[in-house]
């Protein structure tokens, strides 16, 4: 256990360490580039000393967009042996090497949450000057994922959700054709445990997918209505929504009147679309696959986003309570990322039982918002015991608090500055 300020001075010095001039990498060694949802947490963390800097996390990764809106999962500013897939198996062929796969837009409530909390009117202008380009990501999600019109995310990669080896995506992602995987050699493996990783089957498949995407010449609208996997994903529906609503707060502050009226109609739509992926055995919001129909059933720490979307209805949000309740019973630090009652449980695997600190951020926000203090301030402490007790890992067995994955993580010491290292609740988005 060590002590606050200690921690607080060792999370900047985290910061510092992985800050590349303009942006951060997630993990020297394991994520070497600038990743599209880490940095937006990373923007909280550095809010909380230099505000300045926070803004430039997310202008930074915003100068990569490309020309109809789409933000990439990853930006190489520069190159490094030590990940792979590198810029020349996504092949993007862009002026900025990017992947060709998104991720989870948090970004829009970040910008908002800078807006509100600003100290002077430049901050207000730098919000300006970022909104028409949230807005066009948003547009993008539209326009491209969400093929029905339901409000709802289509994901086309694992690695899009950020919960890149959730056992959700173990039937849609079997049926991936690997016959034809260029051959490639695995670097996580070489910086990490492989028995907290995904596996060579897994891996398989991630690469297929991004060669199909590549082979498409990442044709966006092709690759999510004809792709080998289509897998509407609870964890991006839910933020996006939560994400429009914050735009939406942005439209009306900066005067984009007409674009509140389209953000209205678009919550609206989402608010009615995601029941689609409430699954009534489960009693819970789980991913579904678009292209057998299919839910996965699966209690995950993303079907509390419903909280952070404001969606559940009193039905659905007992339900939710009830398993918070019992998995809250089960183990010591909540919210594992997957049910600790599902067969693929594994405390130590990559999204298959361990603690994320961002996500336990959304998830409490959520909390706090539907009225849930009690579980919202349980999920802040047991993320803030965590860290005390093991360090700034990547995530977290959930049982006895070791750290797995990297260590020295930035995201995970960004939340302990900006909301699980505080005395009390309060200060989030
Ligand atoms: C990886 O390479 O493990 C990443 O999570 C992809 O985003």
């Amino acid at each position: 256990m060590t002590d606050r300020p200690t921690l607080d001075r060792a999370a900047r010095d985290i910061l510092k360490a992985n800050d590349r001039g303009g942006y951060t990498v997630p993990n020297g060694h394991v994520y070497p580039f600038q990743w599209n949802w880490d940095s937006a947490f990373v923007a909280l963390g550095f809010a909380t000393y230099n505000r300045s800097r926070a803004w430039e996390e997310i202008e930074t990764l915003f100068s990569a967009q490309w020309d109809d809106g789409f933000m990439a999962h990853i930006v190489f500013w520069q190159d490094d042996e030590g990940y792979f897939p590198g810029p020349k198996v996504w092949g993007t062929n862009k002026k900025i090497a990017t992947s060709g796969i998104t991720q989870p837009p948090v970004a829009a409530s970040v910008v908002r949450w800078l807006y509100d909390s600003a100290t002077c009117d430049s901050e207000k202008e730098r919000a300006a000057a970022l909104y028409p380009k949230l807005a066009a990501w948003h547009d993008w999600f539209e326009k491209y994922r969400d093929p029905d019109g339901k409000g709802l995310v289509v994901s086309v990669h694992p690695w899009e959700s950020g919960r890149d080896n959730s056992a959700e995506w173990d039937e849609p992602a079997a049926a991936v054709d690997i016959s034809n995987v260029d051959p490639y050699v695995r670097r996580d493996t070489s910086h990490l445990d492989a028995s907290m990783r995904p596996t060579k089957l897994d891996y398989d498949r991630y690469l297929a997918m991004v060669q199909y995407g590549r082979d498409c010449g990442w044709d966006h609208k092709k690759i999510a209505t004809e792709g080998p996997f289509r897998v509407v994903d609870v964890s991006m529906t839910m933020i996006l929504l939560r994400a429009n609503r914050d735009l939406l707060a942005l439209a009306e502050a900066l005067g984009h009147s007409e674009d509140a009226e389209k953000l209205k109609a678009r919550i609206a739509n989402a608010e009615k679309g995601v029941s689609w992926l409430w699954n009534e055995d489960a009693g819970a919001f789980c991913s579904r696959d678009m292209i057998t129909g299919k839910s996965s059933g699966m209690v995950t720490s993303a079907s509390f986003l419903a909280f952070y979307a404001g969606v559940a209805n009193d039905v659905q949000r007992q339900a939710l309570a009830s398993h918070l309740e019992r998995i809250g019973n089960k183990l010591t630090y909540m919210v594992p990322s997957l049910d600790p009652d599902h067969e693929e449980f594994d405390t130590i695997r990559y999204w298959r039982g361990p603690v994320w600190a961002v996500v336990n951020f959304l998830v409490s926000t959520g909390l706090a918002d539907a009225g849930l203090a009690d579980w919202a301030e349980r999920v802040r402490k047991d993320t803030g015991a965590l860290i005390e007790k093991t360090g700034f890992y990547e995530a977290f067995c959930p049982t006895t608090g070791r750290g797995t994955g990297g260590d020295d993580f930035s995201w995970t010491a960004a939340m302990w500055l900006h909301w699980a290292g505080k005395s009390k609740a309060g200060n989030v988005t």
